[in-house]
C-alpha cells in the first residue's frame, strides 16, 4: 500500500537514552515522532511537557507530532509551538465549544492542527470540525498509558471519518497498534499509525517499523 506515516511514540522509549532511541527510529525510517503530553487531570497519568519537546527538537529533524492529553489545551498551544512542535493534536473532550478557536490558533502559528477523540466519543460530535483539521486522531485505547490492548470497536470509526476527509488530511490511529491491528486500521482508511510498545519494546526497531509500513 505504501505512504503510511509511521509515528513512533516516545512514551515507550528509554527516557534516560532518549536521543539514542530517537536516532534509532529516525534511522529505521520513521516519518514523524509522536510525543504524548499528559497532565494527570485529563488523563490519569503524567508524562512529559514543553522542555522535553524543546530538547527533542534540538536533536532531530523528524516532524514532531505532539499529542496533548491535557485539560484547557488552549492555554498551551503557543508554548508547544515555540518549543518546536510541527503538529499539535488536542482532544475534543477537553475543548468542546472552544474547538474551532483552538484549531484556528494552531494554524495562526503556522502549524498543522489535529483533533482527537477518545474511544467513547462518537464521530458525529467532531463532524463540524473535520474540514478545519489537518489530522483526525482516533484513539484505539483509553488515553493515558502505553502498552494497552487495541479496542476493536474503535476501528469502525475510521471508515466513518474517512468519508469526510480529502486527500491532504491525515487519519491517524493511536493505541495498541501492532502488525495485526495496524493492518485493520489501514484497511479501514487510516494513513498514519502511532506505535509505542510495538516499536520501542522490540529488539528490532527497524524491523518493527518496516512491518508497519505495509
Ligand atoms: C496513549 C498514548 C499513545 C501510546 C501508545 O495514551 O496516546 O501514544 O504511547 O502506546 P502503545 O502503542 O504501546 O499502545
Ligand atoms: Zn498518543
Amino acid at each position: 500500500m505504501g505512504n503510511i506515516i509511521i509515528s513512533p511514540s516516545i512514551l515507550s522509549a528509554d527516557f534516560a537514552n532518549l536521543e539514542r532511541d530517537i536516532k534509532a527510529v529516525e534511522k529505521a525510517g520513521a516519518d514523524w515522532l509522536h510525543i504524548d503530553v499528559m497532565d494527570g487531570h485529563f488523563v490519569p497519568n503524567i508524562s512529559i511537557g514543553i522542555p522535553v519537546v524543546r530538547s527533542v527538537r534540538s536533536v532531530t529533524g523528524l516532524v514532531l507530532d505532539v499529542h496533548l492529553m491535557i485539560s484547557e489545551p488552549e492555554k498551551y498551544i503557543e508554548p508547544f509551538a515555540d518549543a518546536g512542535a510541527d503538529i499539535i493534536t488536542f482532544h475534543y473532550e477537553a475543548s468542546k465549544e472552544k474547538t474551532a478557536d483552538i484549531l484556528r490558533k494552531i494554524h495562526s502559528l503556522g502549524l498543522k492542527a489535529g483533533l482527537s477523540i477518545k474511544p467513547d466519543t462518537p464521530v458525529e460530535e467532531i463532524k463540524p470540525f473535520i474540514s478545519q483539521s489537518d489530522l483526525i486522531l482516533i484513539m484505539t485505547v483509553e488515553p493515558g498509558f502505553g502498552g494497552q490492548k487495541f479496542i476493536e470497536k474503535c476501528a469502525g470509526k475510521i471508515s466513518v471519518v474517512k468519508q469526510y476527509l480529502n486527500e491532504s488530511q491525515y487519519l491517524q490511529v493511536d493505541g495498541g497498534i501492532n502488525v495485526h491491528t495496524g493492518a485493520i486500521c489501514i484497511k479501514k482508511g487510516a494513513n498514519s499509525l502511532v506505535a509505542g510498545n510495538f516499536i520501542f519494546k522490540s529488539d528490532n526497531i527497524s524491523g518493527s517499523i518496516n512491518l508497519l509500513k505495509y
